[in-house]
């Protein structure tokens, strides 16, 4: 799936906080707008759920998902109001059962090759590698990729608009994530041009 949306998708995946439904739509259409397309919108405020009904119902282009994942039932009521990928920041059994048995484009958070065998063992070869920067950055996952070269990632975790590029130039990195495109002062100021302007300089 991942493949297919990054045919027209840019391969970075803003990491969003709603704070206020009336920003959902603006702010995906703003994004869409640069050509910044799979938007992960986290469950970390009360209208979260809602902000991903919205913007799926209203912001064509969106490939909508949700964030912050950390339990089989926070999935499932996502999956309801339409997300159409989730990602975790680690993983459990029960949200890797969850998600295997939904069967849709899901990334579990690892930082460690342990954890990656583990998740690789329960049938995933994408994953979310949180928190990047701090769990040993490009270094790492270029590590990580010789002994298991099969497996994908998603760094995110204190990358930004000068380093996303340095991720991407790896084997193993198929999309860069964070909130780098989303900055919460332009969000809170209702500057939806500037974050066009971010979304299409990416
Ligand atoms: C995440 O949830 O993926 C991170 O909090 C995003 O990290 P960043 O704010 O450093 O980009």
């Amino acid at each position: 799936m991942w493949d297919t949306w990054l045919e027209d998708a840019k391969p970075v995946m803003p990491v969003i906080v709603i704070n206020d439904l009336a920003d959902a739509v603006p702010l995906a259409q703003a994004l869409v707008a640069g050509g910044v397309k799979l938007l992960e919108v986290t469950l970390r405020t009360e209208c979260a759920l809602e902000a991903i009904r919205e913007i799926k119902a209203n912001v064509p282009g969106a490939i909508v998902g949700v964030g912050t994942v950390v339990s089989p039932e926070q999935l499932s009521a996502a999956l309801n109001q339409g997300a159409e990928f989730a990602v975790s920041p680690g993983f459990t059994r029960s949200l890797l059962d969850a998600a295997k048995e939904w069967g849709g484009p899901y990334l579990p958070g690892v930082a460690t090759p342990s954890e990656v065998m583990q998740v690789r063992e329960a049938g995933f070869k994408e994953m979310k590698f949180f928190p990047a920067v701090a769990s040993g950055g490009r270094d790492m996952l270029r590590s990580i990729g010789a002994p298991l070269p099969d497996v994908r990632f998603c760094p995110t975790g204190g990358i930004g608009a000068e380093t996303y590029h340095d991720f991407l130039e790896l084997e193993n990195v198929f999309t860069v994530g964070g909130s780098w495109l989303t900055p919460s002062k332009l969000i809170s100021a209702r500057n939806w041009q500037e974050i066009t302007e971010i979304s299409a300089a990416t």
